[in-house]
């Protein structure tokens, strides 16, 4: 049986046109206080959240985005970073070993940052806002890090632009869910047919929202997005912000 929140969920779809309304503080610390409720891994709680609303700190985020312009229009933008160094304070306290050098522990961060995240995406839509992530900040780790003074150990990982929805687009159609949901084990023989279907239905999807101007679907795009590597200087940042990455 559907209720609120499972509508709320299935009627997702990230916003990038917003009103000129501003955020009423008390809605923000109310949303924000959600990504404190996420679960955290060893409760760990890696993560911190900065608040911009600087327009020319937002432009230069914008830049290193590749200049997608939602990221100046929005009237709160949010930058999500993985954050170890609370727990570098502890060792201090305590003159303990600092061991953050694992992939392990990036992961750990990464996924309590992306939980706190969506959190607060979903409690900004409870009271009529929307928003959009914007992994497009890691194009330039170091220059993010530099401009909002973030220290050793935290790496900024996602944006989020959050305002007063303009414009609700469509909704982008998901994978079929035997695509994605196994029964006790992972099925592969379904994949393919799945993903033909796939194909199909997202191309007419981006057909009928671009006018023509975007014609291919999933799969096709899938298989362009991981035929090259993406990101090259990220490790290096992530390496320099103290997380070797072992
Ligand atoms: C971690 C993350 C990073 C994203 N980065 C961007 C981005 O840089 N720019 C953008 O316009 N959308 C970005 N998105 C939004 C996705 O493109 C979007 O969620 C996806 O295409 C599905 O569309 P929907 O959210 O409207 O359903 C990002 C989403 C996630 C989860």
């Amino acid at each position: 049986m559907p209720n609120d929140i499972t509508r709320l969920l299935q009627s997702h779809r990230s916003i990038r046109k917003y009103t000129e309304d501003s955020i009423p503080d008390n809605i923000l610390k109310n949303i924000l206080s959600c990504a404190q409720w996420a679960p955290s891994s060893h409760n760990v709680q890696a993560y911190s959240v900065i608040i911009v609303r600087n327009t020319k700190v937002k432009e230069q985020l914008s830049e290193i985005c590749k200049s997608q312009k939602w990221v100046i229009e929005c009237p709160i933008f949010l930058v999500f970073c993985a954050d170890y160094y609370r727990l570098k304070l502890t060792t201090d306290m305590y003159s303990t070993n600092f061991e953050i050098d694992e992939v392990e522990n990036l992961l750990v961060g990464a996924v309590d940052t992306a939980l706190a995240a969506e959190n607060v995406l979903i409690a900004a839509r409870s009271y009529g806002l929307g928003g959009v992530f914007m992994g497009g900040i890691r194009n330039d780790l170091d220059t993010v890090i530099k401009l909002l003074n973030i220290p050793k150990y935290v790496v900024p990982l996602f944006g989020m632009c959050l305002g007063y929805p303009a414009d609700i687009p469509w909704q982008k159609p998901r994978l079929p869910g035997g695509a994605v949901i196994h029964n006790e084990t992972y099925k592969i023989d379904q994949l393919l047919f799945e993903l033909e279907g796939y194909e199909q239905i997202s191309a007419d999807y981006y057909n009928r929202r671009t006018n023509g101007r975007k014609t291919i679907g999933w799969t096709k795009q899938m298989a362009k997005y991981v035929s090259e590597p993406r990101n090259q200087k990220l490790k290096k940042s992530i390496i320099k912000q103290g997380i070797q990455l072992k």
